[in-house]
């Protein structure tokens, strides 16, 4: 207090403090004047917290059940919020027009965007990691490959597939998540392979399962670690692709089928065939797409079925498993370039993250939507609100044959078994998709015929 009276009071000691005021308002106008200019009012970012400097929101992300991590900040911000995680900058969308606009309108200002390693083991010529021409070439093949008039010969061996394993659980007690895995790899690689497969196949699935074992682990690529093991086991995958990509071409093997043999007749308009890496970073990619993903709903399904036993509609069940599980809870893009969106400014760079799950749960699009209801896909749900295989040009190209693997798997089970949830019926894990507790161990029972 002292020191106040003494400045107020001191008339010699008013210059300095007058030159020091004039350069503290000058200095706080250009900072403003500054900032004005990086976001001006038209310009603001989106509502919402960056957290703690680099760390962002990560540790709170990762400490609570990410769904209520979204719903939180959801409520508190609307459809449009940011936040930073794992060291990015990110607007999170949970509007169904607005991620239209990101995924379709306006894709061309969003690209997608995957974690550096992903790339590394999946390979940098795969489908998910391109936009424009190249995509567009892949993305017609894929889906030509994958359409339900080009699955109809698949679907033989699919039921072949779900009948011997059935036969195997007969009153045993099984683990549903990994015999899920199991089905919907041997269907990956049907789809890949086609049905009539080589002697290298073997090799390749042993191959491709320490491949899997680094995609959710730490990318150090030190002796010993997941990571590091998962990138020789790439090496090893890539090399035996080749020398069986080599084969078809000279047509000394008797395999022709599935995606390979799509990729490996095809000739872009100046007559130019994919390159080996091209075709066996998209094999690899296929089966990573099509793997956990639909081992996971098709859990899910399962888990619905055992607690609703009075639903019977095999494709509204479907569609509301796809709904209220959500594995795909988001996707990412990155702003090629600042983004005015929504009366919002995106800074180029930052991610956009359309929320899925945010959307298939909102009681004004779905209502009751932590209800299990096939019934509610009687009617069509609003324009944009459904997209659990994505929208847009890096939508799904595997949907229809994900569904029929889970048509076949439901007709076969819910006909031949009944089945009781052993331990808790509750509770969730995420690995990297939320799955139920300990992958839902199930006891089966033949159903007696009379
Ligand atoms: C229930 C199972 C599945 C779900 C929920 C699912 C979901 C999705 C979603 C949401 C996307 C878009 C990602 C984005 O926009 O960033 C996507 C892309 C993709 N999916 Fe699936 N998928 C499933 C099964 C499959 C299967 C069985 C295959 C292959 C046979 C497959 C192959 C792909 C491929 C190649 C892409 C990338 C497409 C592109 O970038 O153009 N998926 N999937």
């Amino acid at each position: 207090m002292q020191s106040l009276y003494f400045f107020l009071d001191s008339s010699t000691a008013q210059a300095p403090l007058l030159i020091c005021s004039f350069f503290i308002i000058t200095l706080t106008f250009v900072v403003l004047k500054w900032s004005f200019l990086l976001h001006p009012r038209s310009k603001r970012l989106p509502p919402g917290s960056m957290g703690w400097p680099y760390i962002g929101e990560t540790l709170r992300l990762y400490s609570q059940n990410p769904n209520s991590f979204f719903s939180i900040r959801h409520k508190r911000y609307g459809d449009i919020f940011k936040s930073h995680i794992l060291g990015c900058p990110c607007v999170m969308i949970s509007s169904p027009e607005a991620a239209k606009r990101v995924l379709v309108n306006q894709s061309h200002l969003f690209k997608p965007t995957y974690p550096p390693s992903k790339e590394l083991l999946i390979g940098p010529e795969a489908i998910f990691f391109h936009q424009g021409p190249y995509h567009s070439r892949l993305k017609k093949l894929v889906l030509s490959s994958f359409l339900p008039s080009a699955l109809k010969n698949a679907v033989p061996h699919i039921e072949s597939i779900v009948i011997d394993s059935l036969r195997g659980y007969n009153n045993k007690t099984i683990n549903t998540l990994e015999e899920m895995k199991k089905y919907a790899f041997d269907v990956a690689m049907i789809s890949a392979f086609g049905n009539d497969m080589e002697i290298e196949i073997e090799e390749i699935k042993q191959l491709y399962h320490v491949l899997e074992s680094g995609y959710n682990s730490m990318p150090l690529d030190v002796p010993g670690t997941p990571f590091y093991n998962a990138m020789k086991a790439r090496k090893l995958l890539t090399g035996k692709l080749r020398n069986l990509i080599q084969k078809r071409r000279e047509g000394r093997e008797i395999g022709n089928g599935g995606l390979l043999g799509v990729l490996l007749g095809t000739e872009d308009e100046k007559e130019n065939l994919l390159t080996d890496s091209q075709i066996s970073d998209n094999i690899i990619g296929v089966i990573f797409a099509a793997h956990d993903t639909t081992a996971s709903v098709s859990t899910w399904l399962i888990k619905y079925l055992h607690d609703n036993n009075d639903i019977l509609e095999a494709v509204t069940v479907i569609q509301e498993t796809l709904r209220s599980a959500s594995i795909l809870s988001f996707t990412f893009r990155e702003a090629v370039e600042d983004v005015e969106f929504e009366g919002y400014f995106i800074p180029k760079g930052w991610k956009v993250l359309p929320l899925f799950r945010n959307i298939h749960h909102s009681a004004a699009l779905f209502p009751q939507p932590h209800i299990f209801d096939p019934l509610r896909f009687e009617v069509a749900p609003k324009a944009n609100s459904y997209m659990p295989f994505g929208k847009g040009v890096h939508s799904c190209p595997g949907n229809e044959l994900a569904k029929l693997e889970m048509l076949i798997l439901l007709h076969h089970l819910t006909t031949t078994y009944r089945w009781k949830v052993m331990g808790s019926n509750n509770g969730i894990q995420y690995g990297p998709f939320p799955v139920p507790k300990d992958g839902l161990p199930v006891a089966l029972f033949p159903i007696k015929k009379t």
